[in-house]
Parts: structure tokens; sequence; C-alpha cells
């Protein structure tokens, strides 16, 4: 409990700016509210959330509202950047100083990496990155963990394979930074040349002690996965139509391919998925993409209430009672 006490007020900016305790206790929140979600839909009441979306999102946005108003919380926002102030010219730390006006808690999408810091350097409430560029996505590190754990029972001793756009693919870049201060992680990471990952993400595998392999043939490694890792060709950090159009194939995972991997073996996929995963997969119960997207509104609710400060709602209503006397 008192790891989630320490989350109030702060900003989720990167993996890595909680602890594993703290993400530990998130986790372990979530699970509660998914048991009883009853018990939580008053915990956020009076509360509001901005969703300031300066780039397209379904799963993000949507997760985080409906996480708020299933917590009894409202929420304000944008969903794109010409519908704010941001097409006159407005800087995002004049918009997200006003936003913390008007809400307890920001969450932020942008194109530009750095921006969510930036937005966090000038807001008096807790800021959420919900995808800087092609940086990070952490909130789809606590989604994809959470699954993980739920899935696997453990978040060590893994061999992840991660496939497809390596190089833009900021829930990528987030995973690995999350997942490489784990025991015993083995990283295969499968990915036409010209979308290889980052330098600095092998540094962060290396960094942590763990083991990675590079290859561009999903064939030769599926069967050696315990957790498949699928990402879609991240079209709009192309600079070139022509470079998308001859990349954006590269892996197709489809029945077939299913049929060489363990038995054990999970598929993820942060969504939207484009080519890269056949319709064929979705009845195999090894594919848990859209279980994955539920985890994803549980694990937002209970870090809604970790920025927030929101406790267990037993503590809740025994404080309203001595209030009243
Ligand atoms: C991802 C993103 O926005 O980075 N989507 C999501 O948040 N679930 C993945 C993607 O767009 O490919």
């Amino acid at each position: 409990m008192d790891e989630l006490k320490a989350l109030t007020g702060r900003n989720l900016l990167e993996p890595g700016d909680f602890s594993e305790a703290e993400m530990d206790a998130l986790f372990d929140l979530a699970d509660r509210i998914q048991q009883a979600p009853e018990r939580y839909a008053g915990a956020a009441r009076g509360r509001v959330l901005a969703a300031l979306f300066f780039e397209p999102s379904t799963r993000t946005r949507l997760s985080f509202e409906t996480a708020m108003l299933r917590l009894g919380g409202q929420t304000v926002g944008f969903s794109e950047a010409q519908s704010s102030s941001a097409a006159k010219g407005e800087s995002i730390a004049d918009t997200v100083r006003t936003v913390g006006c008007y809400s307890d808690i920001t969450v932020i999408r942008h194109p530009k990496e750095g921006s969510c810091r930036v937005a966090a350097m000038h807001s008096d409430v807790p800021v959420v990155n919900a995808g800087d560029g092609g940086h990070h996505h952490p909130t789809q590190t606590l989604t994809d963990l959470l699954t993980i754990r739920r899935e696997k029972g453990r978040i060590d001793r893994l061999r992840v394979g991660l496939c497809g756009d390596l190089k833009f693919g900021r829930t990528v870049h987030s995973l690995i930074k999350a997942l490489s201060v784990h025991e015993g992680i083995e990283f295969v990471l499968i990915s036409p040349e010209e979308l290889r990952a980052p330098a600095y993400v092998i540094r962060m595998i290396e960094a942590g002690g763990c083991v990675c392999t590079e290859t561009r043939s999903m064939s030769d490694v599926i069967g050696s996965l315990d957790i498949l890792y699928m990402t879609r060709v991240q079209k709009e950090r192309f600079f070139n139509e022509e470079d998308y159009i001859r990349l954006k194939d590269s892996y197709i995972l489809d029945g077939q391919k299913m049929g060489q991997a363990q038995e054990g073996m999970i598929v993820m996929h942060p969504l939207p998925r484009v080519n890269e995963i056949a319709s064929e997969v979705d009845a195999d119960p090894r594919a848990v993409y859209f279980k994955q997207a539920r985890n994803g509104m549980y694990v937002r609710m209970a870090l809604i209430m970790g920025l927030l400060g929101i406790g267990e709602p037993e503590a809740l209503d025994r404080q309203m009672q001595e209030a009243r006397g």
C-alpha cells in the first residue's frame, strides 16, 4: 500500500520512472479492481482527467477516458491538434499550464519526442505520457507487463521475440526498457535491416545484462519463443511512402507460422494491427492481444488512483465518516 501512496502527485513519462515494487503494487490494484469493479465505481468522484491528444489514438485515449469514467470521475480533452489552441500556435508549456487549472491529471500524446517531459516541467498536476513520437509509451508498457504477468505467471526468465518496426515503434522501446531490468530475459529482435532497433535501445538491453539476438527471419526463431510481440510498421514516421510500401508487409503471422510455435507461447500486439497478424490467428487461444487491450483499461484505472493518491474504497468510506463526525 505504501508503494501506491508513494505515487501520489508523480508523473509517468518513461518506464523506469516507477520502481518494480511500485509497478507490482499497481498490478495488484488492477487485479483487485478487475475482480470487484463496483467497489471502485466512485473512487475518483469529483476528479477530472484531461486527455490532450495531438496525434490519433483509439485504445489509449478511450481506455484512459473509460478508466476515469469507471472510477466515477469526468474527462475533458481533444483528440486532434487541429481542434486545440496548438493550431493557433500555442506552446505545449502554455497548454498544459492552462489545462492544469481545470483538471487533476493530464494525459498527453504528442508526435514530438520529449514533448511530455517539457509538458511535465510546466504542469502543476501529474502528467502521463501516452506516447511521444517514436520514443516512449509507458502506459502501454504497464498494459504489456500486466498481461505477461497474468498469462505467463512471471515477468522473468522469458524468451521474448519483438517483431516488425523496432526502429519507430515506441511500444517496443518502452517494453524493452522495462523488461531489461528483469532477471533472465532473452530478447530476440526480428526486423528488416531498415527497421532495426536504435542503438540506444540495444544499449539498454546490454546495460540490464540481458541477452539479445537480432534476426530477419521469424521462421528461424518462432519455435523457441515464450512471447511473440508483433508490431505494425509505423507509417506516420516514414519520410517516404515508397519505403513504407516496400516494408509494410515484411512479416505476416498466420496459422501456418503459429503451427511452428510452442504450445505455451503467447502472441501480443499493442494494436492497431494492419496486416501483420492474419485474422485466422485471433481464434488461437495463444493470441492475447484483445485481452491485453482490456488489461490496459484496468491498469490505467490503477494508475489514475495511484497518481491522484486515492486509497482503497474502505479507507475512503472511513475518511468520509470521520469527516462527518
Ligand atoms: C501504439 C502506439 O500508439 O504507439 N498503439 C497503442 O497505443 N496501443 C502502437 C501503434 O500505433 O502501432
